[in-house]
C-alpha cells in the first residue's frame, strides 16, 4: 500500500463541496491541484478556504499547499487520488473522466463524490475500471466526518484499501458500502426517517415541529453516540422483535414519494427559501438555524481534532 502522507492530491471542482475537500486534504498535509473552470468562483478560491482555516483557528500558510488551475490537466499532473465534485451530470462526469484517464497514471485513484450517480457510470468508458470509486462526503466536507466509500462492481479491493487509509489519515471517518446502491446507506437511512415523518404529518398524527423535537429531545440526543444498531442490542433483540411485530406493519408503505411532499412542492412551499415548507419559516428564523448548525458542527470538529492531537 502506498504511504498516504504527502500524496498529491486532485480536486474537480471548486465549489461547496469541492472547496472543502480540497481544506481537508491540505490541512492533512497533502499538496492539492484543484480544476475549476469557472474564473469567478476560481478567484473566490482564497477567500472561501481562508474562512474555513479561520473556523478552525489555523495558519492560513497551509492554503499554499492549494493551487487552483483553470485546466484539467495541469492541476491533476502527478496526482496519486483525484477526487471529482463536479455538478451532478452524468455526461459531464464520464467527459471529465475521460480526461482524467488521459492526464494521470492508470493507478491514479479516481473517486466521485457524486450523490446518486453509480461510480460504474461514471467510469464506464475507461480502460482502467478497477480504480473508480464513490467517495459520497457530507456537506460540509471539513466539518462533517463521515465519508462513505462505494465500491462499484469493478472496484479493486486495494483501491478500496487505499482510499480508506488515505481519508482516514486526513482525519475523516471513512465506512465501506459494498455495493453502489441508490443513496448508499446515511441518505437511505435518512430518507427512511423522512418518509415516515411526512407520513405522520400528513395523517394528522402531529405537526411538522413535533416530529422535530421528537427527533432531537428524543432518540436524536443519544444518536451521535448510540447508533441504531448498538440500540438494539442495548436494549435486547427480544424486545426489539416484540416493537417491530406490533410497529412495523403500521409504518408508512406508501409507493413512491407522499402526495403531501408533492402537493408542497406543488404549491411552491419550498422550505426556508419560500418561507414556508413542512413548517413556516419567519424572516430570521432560517439563519438561525443555519448559524445554529454551522456553530455545532464547528464544535464538534474542533473538539474531535483536539481529542486527537491530545489524546
Ligand atoms: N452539496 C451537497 O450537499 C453535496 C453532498 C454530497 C455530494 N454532493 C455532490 O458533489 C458534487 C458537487 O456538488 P456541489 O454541491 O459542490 O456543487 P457546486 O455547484 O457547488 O460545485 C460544482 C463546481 O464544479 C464546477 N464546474 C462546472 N463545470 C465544471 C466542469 N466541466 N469541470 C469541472 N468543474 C466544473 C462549478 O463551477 C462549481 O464550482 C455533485 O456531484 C453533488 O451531487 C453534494
Amino acid at each position: 500500500m502506498r504511504e498516504a502522507r504527502e500524496q498529491k492530491i486532485g480536486v474537480i471542482g471548486g465549489g461547496l463541496m469541492g472547496h472543502g475537500i480540497a481544506y481537508l486534504f491540505a490541512a492533512a498535509g497533502h499538496p492539492v491541484g484543484l480544476y475549476e473552470p469557472i474564473a469567478e468562483i476560481r478567484e473566490s478560491l482564497p477567500r472561501r478556504l481562508k474562512a474555513i482555516a479561520e473556523l478552525f483557528e489555523e495558519d492560513p500558510v497551509l492554503l499554499k499547499r492549494i493551487e487552483a488551475r483553470d485546466a484539467l490537466a495541469p492541476a491533476m499532473q502527478g496526482a496519486a487520488f483525484v477526487f471529482e465534485a463536479a455538478p451532478e451530470k452524468l455526461p459531464l462526469k464520464q467527459q471529465l473522466f475521460a480526461e482524467l484517464e488521459a492526464a494521470v497514471a492508470p493507478e491514479t485513484i479516481l473517486a466521485s463524490n457524486s450523490s446518486a450517480i453509480p461510480s460504474a457510470e461514471i467510469g464506464r468508458h475507461l480502460r482502467h475500471r478497477e480504480r473508480v470509486i464513490g467517495t459520497h462526503f457530507w456537506n460540509p466536507p471539513h466539518l462533517v466526518p463521515l465519508v462513505e466509500v462505494i465500491q462499484n462492481e469493478r472496484t479493486s479491493e486495494a483501491v478500496v484499501q487505499e482510499t480508506i487509509a488515505l481519508l482516514r489519515d486526513a482525519g475523516k471517518v471513512p465506512v465501506h458500502v459494498r455495493r453502489d446502491i441508490p443513496g448508499f446507506v446515511g441518505n437511505r437511512l435518512q430518507h427512511a426517517m423522512k418518509r415516515e415523518a411526512i407520513a405522520l404529518v400528513a395523517a394528522g398524527v402531529c405537526d411538522a415541529e413535533t416530529i422535530d423535537t421528537v427527533v432531537k429531545e428524543g432518540f436524536g440526543a443519544r444518536t451521535a453516540v448510540l447508533g441504531p444498531m448498538e440500540q438494539s442490542d442495548l436494549v435486547g433483540l427480544n424486545l426489539t422483535l416484540d416493537i417491530a411485530e406490533v410497529l412495523i406493519a403500521d409504518l408508512d408503505r406508501t409507493a413512491g414519494p407522499h402526495p403531501f411532499l408533492r402537493d408542497k412542492v406543488k404549491a411552491g412551499k419550498l422550505g426556508m427559501k419560500t418561507g414556508e415548507g413542512l413548517r413556516k419559516w419567519a424572516p430570521g428564523e432560517a439563519d438561525a438555524v443555519r448559524e445554529r448548525l454551522s456553530r455545532f458542527l464547528v464544535e464538534q470538529a474542533k473538539a474531535k481534532r483536539k481529542a486527537k492531537s491530545h489524546p
